[in-house]
């Protein structure tokens, strides 16, 4: 092991440690060192606690100015940010009110970015992937989760996983990728369950030999899959040991139920959850992730976050930056705004991206500041934490440090 390095001294440093996964929490259960120091070595962290009393003559030590606050860095559980093009055209048309339906006809819609994604090389795709996660770096996201979905052949997802792993290899953000070939039904496909039959037999054995991913996502809903539609494609997704996620209630319900059958680790979107499926989900063992950027995006109803909490559901928040229903791709701003009009407290919101959003990863080595994490830190120029969500995201880090190295 090389020399340990000491990092601080730190106003305030929120370890994230010692919270439930599940259920509600108060600010009152939050711990908070005062002149907070961590002991990192080999990008990961040895000790935290008090500055004073990790100095020793064994450690090399890294002094922090000013007042700042340090909490863990962020985990953005649920993106798509490999994509070509841009559906600026959607938005507007949205706002004008014109409906899905007619979006769709005028050449909007998923299947407008499936075209895009398609026209652009791998090496185009690496290229934005890259500058997105370098913006939410920028932002104190340390751990991005990215889909594919933009492809909807053998080929073209390949392609989308293929730009992921690659951009992964540079990419100074942690990259969790995440097969979407069941995103929508694809146009250019005459019977939609055979499409699926060649992913599940074709795509998923090369996704394992090429170790492209090891989840598999599905968007349940009237316009893509139905749940009895899914079922075969989750089936043989967990058959051959992947992870399952899945798109639920985000229009009309029906995906959280498939996501508890099929032992999801998280059940994303829920905008159209009622009390039968934020009862079903926490009782089970799926992560809710809630994604306030798709309402910002689509100017529709909040994911219900403080009924999920208050019956003891698990909350993740994640971004969903995509081209169509989340352009803005800034968890911090989307999480804190999520918190008033859901009326969560701080510690709700950032544990939802920290350590819940890294439980929804099935990540256990980040989201918390704790011997042995990895050394993915945040800080931020201010002596208070509540500071940090009541900017909404305009109060900007001074410092991302991930695996042990200030990177920004
Ligand atoms: O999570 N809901 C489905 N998929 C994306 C939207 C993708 C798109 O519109 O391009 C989402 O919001
Ligand atoms: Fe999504």
């Amino acid at each position: 092991m090389n020399k340990p390095l000491l990092i601080g001294p730190f106003t305030q440093l929120l370890p994230m440690t010692g919270l439930p996964l599940k259920g509600a929490l108060k600010d009152e259960q939050l711990s908070i060192i005062e002149n907070g120091g961590i002991l990192v070595a080999d990008g990961k962290i040895v000790k935290v606690g008090v500055f004073d009393e990790l100095k020793s003559a064994d450690v090399d030590i890294q002094l922090i100015d000013g007042k700042n606050v340090c909490l863990p860095g962020f985990v953005d559980s649920h993106t798509h940010i490999c994509f070509g093009g841009t559906r600026a055209r959607d938005y507007a048309y949205r706002n004008a009110g014109k409906t899905y339906l007619e979006i769709a006809k005028a050449g909007g819609g998923i299947w407008d970015t499936v075209t895009q994604t398609r026209k652009a090389s791998q090496d185009e795709l690496v290229k934005g992937i890259i500058s997105r996660s370098q913006k939410h770096l920028k932002n104190g996201v340390t751990t991005i989760e990215v889909k594919s979905g933009y492809g909807l052949s053998v080929d073209e997802e390949l392609k989308m996983l293929r730009a992921i792993k690659q951009a992964n290899e540079t990419s100074k953000v942690t990259l969790v990728p995440t097969c979407l070939a069941a995103h929508m039904k694809p146009k250019d496909w005459n019977q939609d369950q055979e499409y699926l039959n060649v992913i599940i037999n074709e795509l998923f054995p090369i996704i394992k030999t090429e170790n492209l991913a090891n989840r598999v996502d599905a968007f349940v809903e009237e316009s893509a899959f139905s749940p009895e539609e899914i079922k075969p494609y989750f089936q043989k997704a967990k058959e051959m040991g992947f992870d399952i996620t899945v798109h639920a209630d985000q229009f009309t319900t029906g995906g959280s139920q498939v996501a508890v059958d099929f032992d999801a680790v998280s059940a994303d979107h829920l905008e159209a959850s009622t009390e039968k499926e934020i009862q079903l989900l926490a009782k089970s063992n799926t992560i809710a992730t809630a994604l306030p950027g798709a309402s910002l995006g689509l100017g529709c109803a909040y994911t219900p976050a403080r009924k999920i909490l208050d019956v003891g559901g698990a909350l993740s928040i994640a971004s969903d930056h995509n081209p169509g229903s989340a352009p803005m791709g800034d968890l911090l701003t989307q999480a804190s705004i999520l918190g008033t009009f859901e009326k969560l407290s701080n510690t709700e919101v950032l544990s939802g991206i920290t350590f819940r959003a890294a439980a929804a990863l099935r990540l256990e080595d980040r989201g918390k500041l704790e011997a042995g994490a990895l050394a993915d830190f945040v800080v931020f120029p201010t002596d208070n934490y509540q500071e940090i969500t009541y900017h909404q995201g305009q109060l900007k880090p001074s410092m991302v440090w991930k695996n042990g190295t200030p990177i920004q």
